[in-house]
């Protein structure tokens, strides 16, 4: 018997209401996400694509349907379940970072683990200093945001939803802020999360060499995903 995925979407519908404006970004939407698969998700601005991030990352909580993560069933929790869920959970990797800025690359990473009781000083630093060493920024851990390159802010990010070691990462446009060459060292870290370390990673991009890093590229389209490149727009 295959094994079951990790994210099981089913009937998934997202309906925002300001004032008479109905929007509903996603409609009846059915995705399957096996283990340790990096899948990127494409599609025209406003189709999406972070209204679904958010769901399946328990940031945001759907109209109806429904969203398991393991066996976690997520769209019937509540806020207070979604939280504590996802301090352990989910890892969310930002287009621009959203850092600290009054604070060390090695602090910033540790927050995750503040939200944990019982972790001691000394266990966070281990988890924290592996989490650098993964990212390849063991040498930056003293830096403050502001004295590391984009590339490497994006890395002290990627660390920081590392070090709670979570089974799923997701990641909003990550490499929309970088130059090619950052943008590639994101990408390559990305896939060997996923082929080394087992992260099942949802990854968002408007960029199509981005997307061909990753092991398959869905599109949304009028609120569902589809396959095929020819009919969403980019
Ligand atoms: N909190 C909200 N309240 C009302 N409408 C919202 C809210 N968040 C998103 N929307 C609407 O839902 C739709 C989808 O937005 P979403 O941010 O998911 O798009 P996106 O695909 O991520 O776009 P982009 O590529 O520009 O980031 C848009 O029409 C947006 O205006
Ligand atoms: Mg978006």
């Amino acid at each position: 018997m295959s094994e079951q995925p990790l994210i099981r979407c089913r009937d998934l519908t997202k309906v925002y209401r300001k004032g008479r404006i109905e929007v509903i970004p996603l409609e009846k939407l059915t995705l399957d996400v096996p283990r340790g698969e990096f899948l990127a998700l494409m599609g025209p601005s406003g189709s999406g694509k972070t209204t679904l991030l958010n769901l399946i990352s328990g940031i945001d909580q759907p109209t109806s349907g429904g969203l398991w993560v393991g066996d976690q069933e997520i769209s019937r929790m509540s806020r207070g379940q979604l939280t504590k869920w996802r301090a352990t959970e989910c890892g969310y990797i930002f287009q621009l970072y959203h850092l600290v800025s009054i604070l060390s690359a090695y602090e910033n990473v540790e927050l995750p683990l503040l939200l944990q009781k019982g972790l001691s000083k000394s266990a966070r630093r281990v988890k924290v200093n592996a989490a650098l060493d993964l990212v390849g920024l063991a040498d930056r851990a003293d830096h403050r945001p502001s004295e590391l390159s984009g590339g490497q802010e994006q890395r002290v990010a990627i660390a920081r939803a590392l070090v709670a070691d979570p089974k799923l990462l997701v990641a909003d446009e990550p490499t929309g802020d970088l130059d090619r060459e950052s943008a590639d060292q994101i990408l390559s870290l990305l896939g060997e999360l996923a082929s080394v370390h087992k992260k099942t990673i949802v990854m968002v991009t408007h960029d199509a060499k981005a997307a061909s890093a990753a092991d398959r590229t869905l599109y949304l389209e009028k609120g569902q995903l589809v396959e095929s490149r020819e009919v969403a727009a980019l």
